[in-house]
Protein backbone atom coordinates (compact mmCIF):
# COMPACT_ATOMS: atom_id res chain seq x y z
CA UNK A 1 0.00 0.00 0.00
CA UNK A 2 1.30 3.26 -1.08
CA UNK A 3 1.66 5.87 1.70
CA UNK A 4 1.66 9.43 0.26
CA UNK A 5 4.78 11.42 -0.30
CA UNK A 6 4.91 14.48 2.32
CA UNK A 7 7.13 17.21 0.20
CA UNK A 8 8.34 19.94 1.80
CA UNK A 9 9.52 23.23 0.52
CA UNK A 10 11.97 25.45 1.50
CA UNK A 11 13.40 23.19 4.73
CA UNK A 12 16.65 24.05 6.69
CA UNK A 13 19.21 22.40 5.92
CA UNK A 14 21.28 23.20 8.88
CA UNK A 15 20.24 20.53 11.43
CA UNK A 16 20.70 17.98 8.74
CA UNK A 17 24.70 18.82 7.76
CA UNK A 18 27.55 18.25 10.44
CA UNK A 19 29.32 21.07 9.38
CA UNK A 20 26.14 22.97 10.61
CA UNK A 21 26.40 25.14 7.59
CA UNK A 22 22.60 27.78 6.65
CA UNK A 23 21.09 26.02 3.08
CA UNK A 24 17.81 25.46 2.47
CA UNK A 25 16.57 22.92 -0.10
CA UNK A 26 14.17 23.93 -2.77
CA UNK A 27 12.16 20.45 -2.55
CA UNK A 28 12.89 17.72 0.32
CA UNK A 29 10.93 14.38 0.59
CA UNK A 30 12.42 11.80 3.59
CA UNK A 31 11.64 8.01 2.80
CA UNK A 32 11.78 5.25 4.76
CA UNK A 33 10.87 2.60 3.01
CA UNK A 34 12.00 1.35 -0.83
CA UNK A 35 8.37 2.22 -2.46
CA UNK A 36 8.36 5.89 -1.56
CA UNK A 37 11.93 6.17 -3.42
CA UNK A 38 10.15 4.43 -6.69
CA UNK A 39 7.34 7.04 -6.05
CA UNK A 40 9.48 10.04 -6.37
CA UNK A 41 10.53 8.74 -9.36
CA UNK A 42 7.12 7.92 -10.91
CA UNK A 43 6.07 11.55 -9.25
CA UNK A 44 4.54 13.90 -12.01
CA UNK A 45 6.84 16.75 -10.90
CA UNK A 46 9.64 15.38 -9.00
CA UNK A 47 10.56 12.47 -11.58
CA UNK A 48 12.03 15.05 -13.92
CA UNK A 49 13.89 17.33 -11.04
CA UNK A 50 17.38 16.54 -10.60
CA UNK A 51 17.83 14.73 -6.80
CA UNK A 52 20.21 14.75 -4.39
CA UNK A 53 20.69 12.00 -1.34
CA UNK A 54 20.95 13.14 2.09
CA UNK A 55 22.18 10.43 4.40
CA UNK A 56 24.03 12.29 7.81
CA UNK A 57 25.20 14.86 6.29
CA UNK A 58 28.67 14.40 7.55
CA UNK A 59 30.78 14.37 4.17
CA UNK A 60 28.69 17.82 2.80
CA UNK A 61 30.00 21.21 2.67
CA UNK A 62 27.25 23.38 1.88
CA UNK A 63 27.82 26.89 0.03
CA UNK A 64 23.99 27.73 -1.33
CA UNK A 65 20.37 26.86 -1.44
CA UNK A 66 19.74 23.27 -2.55
CA UNK A 67 17.52 23.60 -5.79
CA UNK A 68 17.61 19.69 -6.65
CA UNK A 69 14.78 17.23 -4.90
CA UNK A 70 16.41 16.40 -1.85
CA UNK A 71 15.56 13.00 -0.93
CA UNK A 72 16.18 12.30 2.85
CA UNK A 73 17.22 8.58 3.29
CA UNK A 74 15.41 7.56 6.78
CA UNK A 75 15.09 3.63 5.94
CA UNK A 76 15.76 1.87 8.56
CA UNK A 77 16.20 -2.16 9.47
CA UNK A 78 19.11 -4.61 10.78
CA UNK A 79 19.60 -8.22 9.93
CA UNK A 80 21.52 -10.77 10.20
CA UNK A 81 20.20 -12.71 7.05
CA UNK A 82 22.79 -15.37 6.63
CA UNK A 83 25.34 -17.40 8.57
CA UNK A 84 27.64 -19.01 6.02
CA UNK A 85 30.91 -21.00 7.08
CA UNK A 86 33.46 -18.28 6.61
CA UNK A 87 31.27 -15.49 7.22
CA UNK A 88 28.36 -13.40 8.74
CA UNK A 89 25.72 -11.92 5.96
CA UNK A 90 24.01 -9.01 7.51
CA UNK A 91 21.72 -6.17 6.05
CA UNK A 92 20.88 -2.83 6.92
CA UNK A 93 19.13 -0.12 5.90
CA UNK A 94 20.54 3.02 4.26
CA UNK A 95 19.41 5.31 6.53
CA UNK A 96 20.72 3.71 9.68
CA UNK A 97 23.67 5.23 11.51
CA UNK A 98 27.21 3.54 10.94
CA UNK A 99 28.02 4.09 14.30
CA UNK A 100 24.76 2.69 15.84
CA UNK A 101 25.60 -0.28 13.49
CA UNK A 102 28.73 -0.69 14.04
CA UNK A 103 27.76 -0.88 18.14
CA UNK A 104 24.93 -3.30 17.19
CA UNK A 105 26.75 -6.22 15.07
CA UNK A 106 29.15 -5.96 18.27
CA UNK A 107 25.87 -7.00 20.48
CA UNK A 108 25.10 -9.57 18.73
CA UNK A 109 28.13 -11.11 18.96
CA UNK A 110 29.20 -10.01 15.09
CA UNK A 111 32.59 -8.39 15.01
CA UNK A 112 34.40 -7.08 12.02
CA UNK A 113 33.56 -3.55 12.03
CA UNK A 114 34.98 -2.27 15.19
CA UNK A 115 37.96 -0.32 13.83
CA UNK A 116 35.66 1.69 12.01
CA UNK A 117 34.03 2.53 15.12
CA UNK A 118 32.46 6.53 15.67
CA UNK A 119 32.40 7.30 12.15
CA UNK A 120 29.78 9.74 11.27
CA UNK A 121 27.26 9.09 8.62
CA UNK A 122 24.54 6.72 7.59
CA UNK A 123 25.29 3.00 6.55
CA UNK A 124 23.98 4.18 2.69
CA UNK A 125 26.79 6.51 2.87
CA UNK A 126 29.50 4.39 3.56
CA UNK A 127 29.71 2.70 0.03
CA UNK A 128 29.82 5.92 -1.80
CA UNK A 129 32.87 7.33 -0.73
CA UNK A 130 34.31 3.77 0.68
CA UNK A 131 34.51 4.92 4.34
CA UNK A 132 37.83 3.70 6.26
CA UNK A 133 39.83 3.62 9.36
CA UNK A 134 43.05 2.04 11.36
CA UNK A 135 43.46 -0.66 8.68
CA UNK A 136 40.03 -1.28 7.16
CA UNK A 137 38.16 -0.25 4.39
CA UNK A 138 34.03 -0.12 4.10
CA UNK A 139 34.86 -2.18 0.70
CA UNK A 140 36.61 -5.08 2.96
CA UNK A 141 33.13 -5.57 4.84
CA UNK A 142 30.91 -5.36 1.67
CA UNK A 143 28.49 -8.26 0.56
CA UNK A 144 26.06 -6.20 -1.86
CA UNK A 145 23.59 -3.02 -2.13
CA UNK A 146 20.31 -2.55 -3.37
CA UNK A 147 19.78 0.73 -4.97
CA UNK A 148 16.80 2.16 -7.23
CA UNK A 149 17.69 3.56 -10.32
CA UNK A 150 16.62 7.14 -10.31
CA UNK A 151 15.77 7.11 -14.08
CA UNK A 152 13.57 4.00 -14.43
CA UNK A 153 12.96 3.15 -10.99
CA UNK A 154 13.77 -0.18 -11.03
CA UNK A 155 16.07 -2.30 -8.06
CA UNK A 156 18.99 -3.04 -9.01
CA UNK A 157 21.39 -4.98 -6.30
CA UNK A 158 25.35 -4.45 -7.02
CA UNK A 159 28.31 -6.33 -6.66
CA UNK A 160 31.28 -5.24 -5.04
CA UNK A 161 33.11 -4.89 -8.70
CA UNK A 162 30.48 -3.27 -9.89
CA UNK A 163 30.56 -0.59 -7.05
CA UNK A 164 34.57 -0.05 -8.09
CA UNK A 165 35.86 1.07 -4.57
CA UNK A 166 39.13 2.80 -4.46
CA UNK A 167 40.84 5.25 -1.74
CA UNK A 168 37.65 7.36 -0.43
CA UNK A 169 35.92 6.95 -3.71
CA UNK A 170 33.17 4.68 -5.54
CA UNK A 171 31.06 4.91 -8.50
CA UNK A 172 28.48 6.42 -6.15
CA UNK A 173 30.85 9.56 -6.42
CA UNK A 174 31.27 9.30 -10.38
CA UNK A 175 28.98 7.75 -13.29
CA UNK A 176 26.38 6.70 -10.12
CA UNK A 177 26.25 10.35 -8.76
CA UNK A 178 22.44 11.62 -8.10
CA UNK A 179 21.35 8.44 -10.77
CA UNK A 180 20.58 6.06 -8.21
CA UNK A 181 19.81 5.63 -4.52
CA UNK A 182 20.83 3.11 -2.14
CA UNK A 183 18.62 1.72 -0.11
CA UNK A 184 19.96 -1.61 1.68
CA UNK A 185 23.25 -2.40 2.20
CA UNK A 186 24.43 -5.94 3.34
CA UNK A 187 27.83 -6.29 4.84
CA UNK A 188 30.45 -9.36 4.91
CA UNK A 189 31.50 -10.33 8.31
CA UNK A 190 34.58 -12.52 8.10
CA UNK A 191 34.15 -15.76 10.14
CA UNK A 192 36.62 -16.90 12.39
CA UNK A 193 37.11 -13.36 13.31
CA UNK A 194 40.42 -11.98 13.56
CA UNK A 195 41.83 -8.18 14.89
CA UNK A 196 43.22 -6.07 12.42
CA UNK A 197 45.75 -4.35 14.20
CA UNK A 198 48.73 -2.98 12.35
CA UNK A 199 47.76 0.96 12.65
CA UNK A 200 50.29 2.42 14.87
CA UNK A 201 47.73 4.19 17.15
CA UNK A 202 46.16 0.68 18.03
CA UNK A 203 49.54 -0.83 18.57
CA UNK A 204 50.76 2.18 20.89
CA UNK A 205 47.43 1.08 22.67
CA UNK A 206 48.80 -2.69 23.05
CA UNK A 207 51.66 -1.41 24.12
CA UNK A 208 50.35 0.55 26.81
CA UNK A 209 47.75 -2.03 28.35
CA UNK A 210 49.85 -5.18 27.65
CA UNK A 211 46.51 -6.36 26.02
CA UNK A 212 48.54 -8.49 23.18
CA UNK A 213 45.29 -10.66 22.08
CA UNK A 214 42.28 -8.17 22.21
CA UNK A 215 38.59 -9.25 21.07
CA UNK A 216 36.61 -6.80 19.26
CA UNK A 217 34.72 -4.92 21.90
CA UNK A 218 38.28 -3.91 22.73
CA UNK A 219 39.08 -2.54 19.57
CA UNK A 220 36.35 -0.99 19.58
CA UNK A 221 37.16 0.77 22.72
CA UNK A 222 40.27 2.10 21.53
CA UNK A 223 39.38 3.07 18.23
CA UNK A 224 36.61 5.29 20.15
CA UNK A 225 39.13 6.67 22.70
CA UNK A 226 41.49 7.67 19.74
CA UNK A 227 39.09 8.94 17.74
CA UNK A 228 37.90 11.21 20.77
CA UNK A 229 41.17 12.32 21.85
CA UNK A 230 42.07 14.11 18.12
CA UNK A 231 38.30 14.13 15.87
CA UNK A 232 35.81 16.96 17.23
CA UNK A 233 32.86 15.84 17.97
CA UNK A 234 30.44 16.90 14.97
CA UNK A 235 27.24 17.73 18.21
CA UNK A 236 30.07 20.27 19.89
CA UNK A 237 32.19 21.75 17.05
CA UNK A 238 30.76 21.71 13.46
CA UNK A 239 32.79 19.49 11.15
CA UNK A 240 32.96 16.81 7.87
CA UNK A 241 35.70 14.83 9.18
CA UNK A 242 38.71 14.54 7.15
CA UNK A 243 38.45 17.72 4.79
CA UNK A 244 41.10 16.49 2.87
CA UNK A 245 42.07 13.08 0.43
CA UNK A 246 45.85 11.79 1.62
CA UNK A 247 47.52 12.33 -2.06
CA UNK A 248 48.75 9.54 -3.49
CA UNK A 249 52.02 10.35 -5.58
CA UNK A 250 54.73 7.98 -7.57
CA UNK A 251 58.04 6.65 -5.87
CA UNK A 252 59.79 9.32 -7.65
CA UNK A 253 57.62 12.00 -6.60
CA UNK A 254 57.92 10.69 -2.97
CA UNK A 255 61.83 10.66 -2.82
CA UNK A 256 62.01 14.27 -4.56
CA UNK A 257 59.59 15.34 -1.34
CA UNK A 258 61.44 13.21 0.92
CA UNK A 259 64.85 15.01 -0.24
CA UNK A 260 63.18 18.59 0.62
CA UNK A 261 61.15 17.34 3.50
CA UNK A 262 62.24 14.33 5.44
CA UNK A 263 60.37 14.33 7.95
CA UNK A 264 57.29 14.26 5.56
CA UNK A 265 54.81 10.87 7.20
CA UNK A 266 54.51 8.92 4.11
CA UNK A 267 52.93 5.14 3.73
CA UNK A 268 54.11 2.75 0.66
CA UNK A 269 50.71 1.03 -1.53
CA UNK A 270 50.63 -2.11 -2.56
CA UNK A 271 50.85 -0.86 -6.28
CA UNK A 272 54.29 0.81 -5.56
CA UNK A 273 52.24 4.18 -5.11
CA UNK A 274 52.91 6.44 -1.78
CA UNK A 275 50.34 8.12 -0.24
CA UNK A 276 51.19 11.29 1.92
CA UNK A 277 49.92 12.54 5.31
CA UNK A 278 47.86 15.70 4.47
CA UNK A 279 47.54 16.38 7.95
CA UNK A 280 51.08 16.41 8.42
CA UNK A 281 51.62 18.91 5.25
CA UNK A 282 49.13 21.21 6.59
CA UNK A 283 50.42 21.21 10.10
CA UNK A 284 54.13 21.99 8.85
CA UNK A 285 52.29 24.81 6.54
CA UNK A 286 51.74 26.41 9.98
CA UNK A 287 48.23 25.91 9.95
CA UNK A 288 46.92 24.06 13.09
CA UNK A 289 44.37 26.01 14.90
CA UNK A 290 43.92 29.06 12.49
CA UNK A 291 41.03 30.63 11.24
CA UNK A 292 39.76 32.37 8.33
CA UNK A 293 36.21 34.00 9.58
CA UNK A 294 34.47 31.65 11.61
CA UNK A 295 36.08 28.85 9.70
CA UNK A 296 38.81 26.90 11.23
CA UNK A 297 41.48 24.35 11.45
CA UNK A 298 41.14 21.85 14.33
CA UNK A 299 43.76 22.11 16.74
CA UNK A 300 44.23 18.35 17.55
CA UNK A 301 44.15 17.46 13.98
CA UNK A 302 44.99 19.40 11.24
CA UNK A 303 43.31 17.26 8.59
CA UNK A 304 40.21 18.60 10.13
CA UNK A 305 38.14 21.81 9.54
CA UNK A 306 35.88 23.35 11.62
CA UNK A 307 32.74 25.37 12.56
CA UNK A 308 33.31 27.85 14.94
CA UNK A 309 30.04 28.88 15.23
CA UNK A 310 28.61 30.60 12.65
CA UNK A 311 30.38 29.55 9.87
CA UNK A 312 29.15 29.87 5.60
CA UNK A 313 29.89 27.67 3.31
CA UNK A 314 32.13 30.36 1.28
CA UNK A 315 34.51 30.44 4.70
CA UNK A 316 35.02 27.13 4.69
CA UNK A 317 35.82 26.53 1.06
CA UNK A 318 38.10 30.37 0.89
CA UNK A 319 39.72 28.38 3.67
CA UNK A 320 40.29 25.58 2.35
CA UNK A 321 41.21 27.45 -0.97
CA UNK A 322 43.85 28.92 1.07
CA UNK A 323 45.56 25.43 2.65
CA UNK A 324 45.17 24.04 -0.67
CA UNK A 325 47.64 27.29 -2.09
CA UNK A 326 50.13 27.04 0.48
CA UNK A 327 50.44 23.18 0.62
CA UNK A 328 50.86 23.67 -3.20
CA UNK A 329 53.38 26.42 -2.62
CA UNK A 330 56.12 23.99 -0.25
CA UNK A 331 55.00 21.00 -1.39
CA UNK A 332 53.56 20.54 -5.46
CA UNK A 333 50.93 18.90 -4.31
CA UNK A 334 47.23 19.73 -4.99
CA UNK A 335 45.24 18.41 -2.11
CA UNK A 336 41.61 17.20 -3.10
CA UNK A 337 38.51 17.64 -1.07
CA UNK A 338 37.32 14.62 0.94
CA UNK A 339 33.90 15.81 1.36
CA UNK A 340 30.80 17.04 -1.57
CA UNK A 341 31.12 20.72 -1.92
CA UNK A 342 27.69 21.97 -3.17
N1 LIG B 1 49.65 14.48 11.38
C1 LIG B 1 50.34 15.58 11.78
N2 LIG B 1 49.63 16.71 12.10
C2 LIG B 1 48.29 16.77 12.05
C3 LIG B 1 47.56 15.63 11.61
C4 LIG B 1 48.27 14.48 11.28
O1 LIG B 1 51.56 15.58 11.85
O2 LIG B 1 47.72 17.81 12.36
C5 LIG B 1 50.37 13.23 11.08
C6 LIG B 1 50.09 12.18 12.16
O3 LIG B 1 50.97 12.30 13.24
C7 LIG B 1 50.29 10.89 11.42
C8 LIG B 1 49.86 11.23 10.00
O4 LIG B 1 49.87 12.65 9.89
O5 LIG B 1 51.62 10.51 11.41
C9 LIG B 1 48.48 10.69 9.63
O6 LIG B 1 47.51 11.10 10.58
P1 LIG B 1 46.39 10.10 11.16
O7 LIG B 1 46.99 8.79 11.47
O8 LIG B 1 45.66 10.85 12.18
O9 LIG B 1 45.45 9.81 9.95
P2 LIG B 1 44.96 10.72 8.75
O10 LIG B 1 45.75 10.38 7.55
O11 LIG B 1 44.93 12.13 9.19
C10 LIG B 1 43.17 8.97 7.93
C11 LIG B 1 41.76 9.07 7.45
C12 LIG B 1 40.81 9.19 8.65
C13 LIG B 1 40.99 7.95 9.52
C14 LIG B 1 42.46 7.87 9.95
C15 LIG B 1 42.74 6.61 10.73
C16 LIG B 1 41.79 10.12 5.26
C17 LIG B 1 41.56 11.37 4.47
N3 LIG B 1 41.60 10.22 6.57
O12 LIG B 1 43.46 10.22 8.58
O13 LIG B 1 39.48 9.19 8.16
O14 LIG B 1 40.16 8.03 10.68
O15 LIG B 1 43.32 7.86 8.79
O16 LIG B 1 42.71 5.50 9.88
O17 LIG B 1 42.11 9.09 4.68
C18 LIG B 1 37.79 10.66 7.38
O18 LIG B 1 37.98 10.18 6.27
O19 LIG B 1 36.92 11.55 7.60
C19 LIG B 1 38.63 10.22 8.48
C20 LIG B 1 38.59 10.79 9.69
Amino acid sequence: MHQPLDVERGTSLRPYNTFGLPSQAHTLVRVSTEAQVRQIVNHPELGHARKFILGGGSNLILTQDVMACVIKMEIKGRELIETRDDAWIVEIGAGESWHDTVQWCLDHDLPGLENMALIPGTVGAAPVQNIGAYGIEFKDRFESLDAVDLITGRMVTLTREQCRFSYRDSIFKNLLAGKSVITKVRLRLPRPWQPVTGYLEIERKMNETGIAAPDARQIFNWVCEIRRAKLPDPAQIGNAGSFFKNPVVTEEQCRDIIGRDPEIVHYPMADGTYKLAAGWMIDACGWKGKSIGRAGVYDKQALVLVNHGGASGAEVVTLARAIQESVYGRFGIRLEPEPVVI
